[in-house]
């Protein structure tokens, strides 16, 4: 046992500039463990809380001087003493100390920090790299990278309403392939969006962020990009979206003052749930879509359920806002048969032990999950060692430019490079219907 000997909490900078949480926790025998929190734009309503300062005065309201301050004289104090490597205890500890359903006393940027610190000081203690800490022998496949190539919502200005266009290089040996391939189509579509003299700069999650007639005309260029680069899309390369359709529900995101009870504002029009389900329809039998994250509200069970038995046996539907990382959340969607993924996201939740019981609730209901970075991101690079760990065959983390999301990738290729002939790269295997486009 190494037990903590002192936890230290301050104020950061994430990778959009707001403040978020680090927190440095040492133990007795020398290790030293460091969190570092993500933080969320398109958030879900039901996710962990993020404690903010609201003092208008210091970053806009944006500040963690309260979160930091809960680590540093109300947390620290409890866990001093206590056994780093008993994640759950120690989570359990922070879980009552906060005594609220959603971790809004003390904030899951603080709990959430603490719990990470100690995650890595426990694997030093163990001499083990992060995900053999985790996962043991048994995590050693290398998961598929999502590629967040073009980004809209509120992730970019809602250039479209779409907030997200991913690639997923599926049909590779390893993972570096994978990954060359992925940043290969990244760099054509930037040739092609320029020749037309559409924007060629960046959004949050570094893809580009040209606004669109429609929200089927991103399709049509990645396609082309796909194919410009010699990859066979469906064969090699796949694509994923991200709706994130709880930020375009009930109102205009970009004159918020419109709204419809009920409706989604979609390519500049608010449209019922049915015409979603249709459009969702056309795009899978038109482009080689492998998953859809959030094609409905986070409260839109309804639709959720619908469009699941709809395209279900074939489609990967993932729950973000829709689950927010909570088992509770999770247990209703696998009870409805709404949504059969989960999207793993630490900060949603607020703890190590809550997220690692999540993925086991998805794995053991049928469930798959893809781990998941945040639009505000830092240099931690926890979810690539956890996508291995876990063997969760997917993780996004953006498009292959900007330092906090190529973090996540180079740190895959180190893990790799370190399993050497034992590491397995996911491929088709990730999805249902990857399979099914590579047998056609
Ligand atoms: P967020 O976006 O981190 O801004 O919530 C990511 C997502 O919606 O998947
Ligand atoms: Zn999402």
């Amino acid at each position: 046992m190494a037990a903590i000997e002192s936890v230290y909490a301050r104020e950061i900078l994430d990778s959009r500039g707001n403040p978020t949480v680090k927190v440095v926790l040492d133990t007795d025998d020398g290790a030293e463990g460091i969190g570092l929190v993500p933080s969320g734009a398109s958030t879900g309503a039901n996710e962990a809380w993020e404690l903010r300062d609201g003092d208008k005065k210091r970053f806009g309201g944006k500040g963690v001087l309260t979160a930091v301050k809960n680590v540093n004289e109300i947390i620290a104090p409890k866990v001093i003493g206590m056994d780093a490597s008993d994640q759950r205890a120690l989570d359990q500890t922070m879980i009552d100390l906060d005594g609220t359903p959603n971790k809004s006393k003390l904030g899951a940027n603080a709990i959430l920090g603490v719990s990470l610190a100690a995650l890595y000081a426990s694997a030093e203690s163990a001499d083990e790299p992060l995900y053999r800490y985790i996962g043991g022998t048994n995590g050693h496949i290398l998961p598929v990278p999502n590629m967040n190539i073009m980004n809209g919502g509120a992730h970019a200005n809602f250039a479209t309403d779409i907030q997200e266009y991913m690639i997923s290089p599926y049909g590779f040996k390893t993972y570096s392939e994978a990954l060359r391939a992925g940043v290969e189509v990244y760099h054509t579509l930037k040739g092609i969006l320029k020749s037309r003299g559409l924007a060629t700069g960046l959004g949050d999650e570094g893809g580009y962020a040209p606004e669109m007639k429609n929200n089927e005309e991103s399709f049509d260029l990645i396609m082309e990009a796909i194919s410009k680069a010699g990859y066979e899309p469906g064969k090699q390369i796949g694509l994923c979206i991200d709706a994130a359709s709880s930020e375009f529900y009930g109102k205009d995101p970009k004159n918020p003052d419109n709204k419809a009870e009920g409706k989604y504002f979609f390519d500049g029009e608010f449209r019922d749930g049915d015409y979603m389900l249709d459009f969702y329809q056309k795009l899978v039998e038109k482009y080689p879509i492998v998953s859809i994250e959030d094609p409905f509200d986070e409260e839109d069970w309804d639709n959720w359920v619908k469009i699941t038995a709809a395209m279900g046996n074939e489609l990967q539907f993932v729950g973000d806002d829709l689950l927010v990382t909570n088992p509770k959340r999770l247990q209703k969607a696998i009870d409805l048969k709404a949504a059969n993924s989960l999207l793993v996201k630490l900060n949603q939740i607020g703890s190590v032990s809550e997220t690692l019981d999540a993925i086991e609730l998805a794995t053991s209901a049928g469930f798959t999950s893809m781990v998941s970075h945040r639009s505000g991101e830092t240099p931690d690079t926890t979810i690539a060692d956890l996508a291995v760990a876990k063997n969760t065959r997917q993780i996004k983390t953006g498009a292959p430019a900007r330092g906090e999301r190529i973090a996540k990738y180079n740190r895959l290729l180190d893990i790799e490079a370190e399993l050497g002939s034992t590491a397995e790269y996911a491929g088709a295997s990730a999805f249902k219907r990857a399979k099914v486009l590579q047998s056609r």
